[in-house]
């Protein structure tokens, strides 16, 4: 059977990691999360202490720098220069920087290319910002993830208390405002809908239904 490859994008905490993981096991594809590759870069910025200013010399960070996703048992493990820093990259001080530091030209064109190499062959659920737009511009199957703020909110809220740490709601909305401002706003890739995406509002739906939902276009469009 042909090995697609499906783009999954959409704003802040809309589900898309969840989802993508999900459908990805169903079809028996690699899952593809460009956002912690994204993170795993503002994590080594954070760590040296370098300033979110100083784009020219966190874009050559960025070209100095591997990134490598890893499937362990259930979860995705994201490798920085061999360090496995899958827990680092969720923090709220991680999460506060990686808009300014996604926002490099040069990060950007690093990562697009990983991203690119990683997919070339098809098989894959990529999700994130620009896949459908920049990355993977042919992609078979594109979905856009809609959810309300505040749901979004919730959803971020649960998954930061599954890891320990407690969260204002209000102040995870500001976040999440804030956040998706900043991506819908650059200049470089900024996230929007590709004009050939399916829309999935996840408001009201289960995980199960938007995994179906993805899982029965995908099949609808292997015929
Ligand atoms: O899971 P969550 O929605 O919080 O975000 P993420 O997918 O982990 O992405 C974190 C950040 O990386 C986003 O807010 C974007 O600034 C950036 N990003 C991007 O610019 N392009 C992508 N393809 C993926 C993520």
């Amino acid at each position: 059977m042909k090995k697609l490859v499906i783009a999954i994008d959409g704003p802040a905490a809309s589900g898309k990691s969840t989802t993508s993981k999900l459908v990805a096991e169903r079809l028996g594809y690699l899952y593809i999360d460009t956002g912690a590759m994204y993170r795993a870069i503002t994590w080594k910025v954070i760590r040296n202490k370098i300033d979110l200013e100083e784009t020219d010399i966190i874009g050559e960070l960025a070209e100095r720098t591997s990134v490598r996703l890893e499937k362990a048992n259930d979860e995705i493990k994201v490798f920085l220069d061999g360090e496995d820093v899958s827990k680092e990259i969720r923090t709220q001080e991680v999460t506060g920087a990686v808009s300014a530091v996604s926002a490099i030209e040069k990060v950007r064109t690093v990562m697009v290319r990983e991203q690119r190499k990683i997919g070339e062959c098809g098989g894959v659920v990529v999700d994130g910002r620009d896949i459908g737009t920049v990355v993977f511009p042919n992609a078979d199957v594109k979905i856009f993830m809609i959810a309300d703020v505040e749901e979004r909110a919730r959803r971020r809220q649960k998954e930061l208390e599954r890891a320990g740490a407690t969260v204002d709601l209000s102040k995870l909305v500001e976040e999440i405002v804030t956040r998706d401002k900043k991506d819908s706003g650059r200049n470089i890739s900024p996230l929007r809908k590709a004009d050939d995406a399916i829309a999935l509002d996840t408001t009201d739906l289960t995980i199960d239904e938007q995994v179906d939902f993805i899982v029965k276009k995908v099949f609808e469009r292997l015929g």
